[in-house]
Order: structure tokens, then C-alpha cells, then sequence
């Protein structure tokens, strides 16, 4: 038997006063986008837009009186880390904000394992950025309070893409039917991994859009296949954007190239232009995780289908939704 055996709080007998335990997600990690079904997703974003309706009714409610989240950022951030820390504001909470591991223990050399082991004595839940692919699974193996993944490494960022397809329901009104296009750095880009992974759970066709070195992975590819959606590659974007109903832009992520020249030369691969934009059609909107440095130009922004700063809007209230489910409130 392993010597760690894993137990969440929603296995403990101990619960903390008032919790549901029967509300979905109550204390479970929020990892992949693989663990959500559709009817999932349904439920997420009904809760969201609950909380749009009560920020925009009086702001900031009491829902989560007396819990505590730590955000411990071994990447920097600025939606991430501050949308978090505002939706466990907005619902009464409180945040331990580590946003910089340099001058927490981390620098003396402390391990991912035990540094989330202490936080959770102070916290009830973790949101958790990091270089490695598969950290977020690791510090989950050993913590026991939910650990949210908010980014790790060239691996995924669920709740990116649970506000980015929420950007796309509540901007479209549907998802089934839609032909998305994704451009830039598909390959180290975390969020369009996850993205794409979600947007198979619907009937979409997805465009990908990137030069040859950063292809989205074949094992993304193969697992969107096993869902029948119709996927394909181009190096070119004028070939789909008249087609596109989102086009999903990324950035080119410097941090990850070990050779620097190389991104040097496909940096500046794709950029949105307001010429870009007399192509694509009247309703489309274009996306962007954040932050852009170059791949849509500020021209761009007038233009009522430029969504990306509605989407980091639709961002807190998704995660204030997904912190209400985990701790038991929603
Ligand atoms: N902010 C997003 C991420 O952390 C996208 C990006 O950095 O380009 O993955
Ligand atoms: N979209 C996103 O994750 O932004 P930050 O890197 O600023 O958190």
C-alpha cells in the first residue's frame, strides 16, 4: 500500500461546518479538463452566471465567510493571481498570497510536496501555478485540501478554458455548430490545450493555426479524434478566417524555448490586424488568454468583436463559481 494514501476533505468526517457535502466538486481538485463531462460544464456556468448577476447586484457577498485561499504562483501572473484573490474577496474569503515563491521557502529549497503540505494548514484550498508539466497532479497527490490547477507549465490550464468557452456561450449563445480557430503557439501554449480538449466534448470543427514548430501535440490531436470533431492544421490564417465563428490568439511562449533564436524568428508569425478583420465574419469574436505582446494589434480593440477584455471579465466569475463549488457552497 502506498504510504501516502491520498484523502480530500470530502472523505474526512470532519467536515467544516455548513459545507455541502453533496454539492458537486466539493473538495475535489480541479486539475485537467478532463474530468469535466458536459453536464458539468452546464452546471459551472449556471453557477457563474449567478455570480455575474450578484457582482453586478451588490458587489460582494458573504458565501465564503472564514475561508481561506493561498496562491502560490511559481510563474508570474496577473489575471490568474488577481482574479482569484477577487473572487474569494467578492465571496467574503481571504487570500495567502504568494505570488513571488522567491522570498517564501521555496528559495532555501523547499519541495513542491512539502510546501503545499504547510499551506493547507492555513488554507482551505490552493491555486497553484507552475514550470512543470504535472505539478499541479503532484502537489494533489499529497495535499488534502483541492488543489487548483492554474497553470502548469506547457500542460494545461483548466480554468482558463472554462472562461474561455463560457466566453464563447455567453458572446455566441451556443457552442454546438461552431468552427473555432486557434493561432500562434499551439504547441507550448497550455490554454489551447486545454481549450481544445473542452471544445471536443461539443460539435465544433477547430481550425489550427501555427508555423511548423509549434504544432499542437498529436497526442491533443488524437485525443480531439477520439470524439469525431474535424480538425485541421494550416500555416496560414487567411485560408479559415472567413470560416471562423472564434479565433482563439495566442502568444508565442518565450519562457519555454530553449533556443532563442528560434523564437526570434516565428514571433511575429500571426498578427491581428483591423485588415486582418474586414475578412472574418460580422459576428465573430476574437479571443486572447493574456497577456498579448504584439499578436493583435491595438487597432484591434475598438473593433466590437475584440472579446479579450470581456473574456478576463467572464474569468471571475467563472472562478468564483468554481471556488463556491469546491468548497461545498454551490
Ligand atoms: N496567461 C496564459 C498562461 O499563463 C497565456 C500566456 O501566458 O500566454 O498560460
Ligand atoms: N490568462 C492568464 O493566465 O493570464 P496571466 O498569466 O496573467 O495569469
Amino acid at each position: 500500500m502506498a504510504l501516502h494514501t491520498p484523502r480530500k476533505i470530502n472523505s474526512s468526517p470532519y467536515l467544516p461546518f455548513g459545507d455541502k457535502q453533496d454539492a458537486p466538486f466539493y473538495g475535489k481538485d480541479i486539475l485537467s479538463v478532463k474530468q469535466f463531462s458536459r453536464a458539468d460544464i452546464d452546471y459551472i456556468f449556471g453557477v457563474a452566471r449567478e455570480m455575474e448577476e450578484m457582482v453586478r447586484r451588490i458587489g460582494s457577498f458573504d458565501l465564503l465567510k472564514g475561508k481561506i485561499l493561498a496562491n502560490l504562483f511559481y510563474e508570474s501572473s496577473t489575471r490568474t493571481f488577481s482574479s482569484f484573490t477577487s473572487a474569494m474577496e467578492r465571496l467574503g474569503g481571504s487570500v495567502i498570497p504568494i505570488n513571488e515563491v522567491r522570498y517564501s521557502s521555496v528559495s532555501k529549497g523547499e519541495s513542491l510536496p512539502d510546501t503545499v503540505r504547510s499551506l493547507e494548514s492555513y488554507a482551505d484550498v490552493i491555486v497553484l501555478r507552475h514550470p512543470e508539466m504535472g505539478s499541479a497532479e503532484l502537489a494533489a497527490k499529497y495535499a488534502r485540501k483541492p488543489i487548483i490547477n492554474a497553470g502548469d507549465g506547457m500542460g494545461e490550464h483548466p480554468t482558463q478554458a472554462l472562461l474561455d468557452l463560457f466566453t464563447i456561450m455567453q458572446e455566441m449563445r451556443h457552442i454546438d455548430g461552431l468552427t473555432v480557430t486557434m493561432v500562434g503557439d499551439l504547441k507550448y501554449g497550455r490554454t489551447v490545450h486545454s481549450l481544445a480538449r473542452l471544445l471536443a466534448l461539443y460539435d465544433v470543427r477547430l481550425n489550427y493555426v501555427s508555423p511548423d514548430i509549434l504544432k499542437m501535440p498529436a497526442h491533443i490531436l488524437e485525443e480531439v479524434k477520439q470524439h469525431n470533431i474535424p480538425q485541421a492544421e494550416f500555416n496560414c490564417l487567411d485560408d479559415v478566417i472567413a470560416q471562423s465563428d472564434a479565433l482563439y490568439v495566442t502568444r508565442v511562449q518565450k519562457e519555454r524555448f530553449e533556443d532563442l533564436d528560434q523564437y526570434e524568428g516565428v514571433k511575429n508569425a500571426f498578427v491581428i490586424t483591423p485588415e486582418t478583420m474586414e475578412s472574418a465574419k460580422e459576428e465573430m469574436i476574437v479571443m486572447h488568454p493574456l497577456p498579448r505582446v504584439g499578436e493583435i494589434r491595438m487597432e484591434v480593440d475598438d473593433d466590437p468583436r475584440a472579446a479579450y477584455f470581456r473574456q478576463v471579465e467572464y474569468g471571475l466569475y467563472v472562478r468564483m463559481a468554481l471556488l463556491a463549488m469546491v468548497l461545498g457552497k454551490a
